[in-house]
């Protein structure tokens, strides 16, 4: 018996990288996990990873920068699995890096949107779902760039401060009723966005491993880990 066994989990970004990894591991605890990504080709395929290994998944087109994808995303989990337990509100985009002063509008509004925005959405039609089901745990995915400043990618640095600020809230809003908010805040992972960010230069993403302590970027399925304990019983008194 898994963890998670007879709930449903709704992951955002599930196509790629550290939400591919939740996604699986999130199965793999026995929830039925909605795949949500604006990239349908990847999406699919992840659906296709959990059925392999028997686990029950869903792929959902949604851009989360656009509520009413987003809506439809949480009607289609609660239509097909009966309702909703878990989120996973990794969806994220790093932008342009450009220092502040060119920083252009586009960028800007697209990274708050995607990553900011995206997730107030989510969690806009997720709590009621889970307010029905009388609970649930919403985690959200910010960074380390939540926590401290980064130079270059000022929306991205803005956007995942954010997340950190509206996870807070939610979390005193929701505390009485059972459904518990958490945002991880994960240091450099080994994904797609990363070898983007280096410009896909070996020299550069080798220097970013400066940035860990332990000597070596983390894993996705590192996060994916701290993801299914977080929607699970056993982090019970954490918010
Ligand atoms: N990789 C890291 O070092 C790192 C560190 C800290 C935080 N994060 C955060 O973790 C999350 C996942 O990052 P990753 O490294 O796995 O990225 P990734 O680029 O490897 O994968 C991101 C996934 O999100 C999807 N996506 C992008 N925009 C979307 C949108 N508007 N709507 C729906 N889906 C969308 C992409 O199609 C892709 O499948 C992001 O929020 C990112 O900011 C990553």
């Amino acid at each position: 018996m898994g963890t998670l066994d007879g709930t449903t989990a709704l992951v955002t970004g599930a196509g790629a990288g550290i939400g591919r990894a939740a996604a699986l591991a999130l199965a793999r605890a026995g929830a039925a996990v909605v795949v949500a990504d604006i990239d349908a080709v990847h999406g699919i395929a992840v659906v296709g990873d959990i059925e392999h290994e028997r686990g029950r998944a869903l792929f959902v087109a949604v851009d989360v920068a656009d509520d009413a994808q987003v809506e439809h995303a949480v009607l289609r989990a609660v239509g097909e699995f009966g309702g909703l337990d878990i989120a996973f509100n990794n969806a994220g985009i790093e932008g342009d890096p450009a220092p502040t002063h060119e920083c252009t509008p586009e960028n800007w509004r697209r990274t708050i949107a995607v990553n900011l925005t995206g997730v107030w959405s989510c969690m806009r039609h997720e709590i009621p779902a889970m307010r029905r089901r009388g609970g649930g745990s919403i985690i959200n995915c910010s960074s380390v760039a939540g926590l401290v400043g980064f130079a270059s990618i000022p929306a991205y640095t803005a956007s995942k401060h954010g997340v950190v600020g509206l996870t807070r809230a939610a979390a005193l809003e929701y505390a009485t009723e059972g459904i518990r908010v958490n945002a991880i805040c994960p240091g450099v992972i080994d994904t797609e966005m990363v070898d983007r960010f280096s410009g896909h230069d070996a020299a550069a993403k080798a220097a970013m491993t400066d940035l860990e302590p332990v000597g070596r970027f983390g894993r996705p399925d590192e996060i994916a880990d701290a993801v299914v304990w977080l929607a699970s019983r056993q982090s019970s008194f954490v918010t």
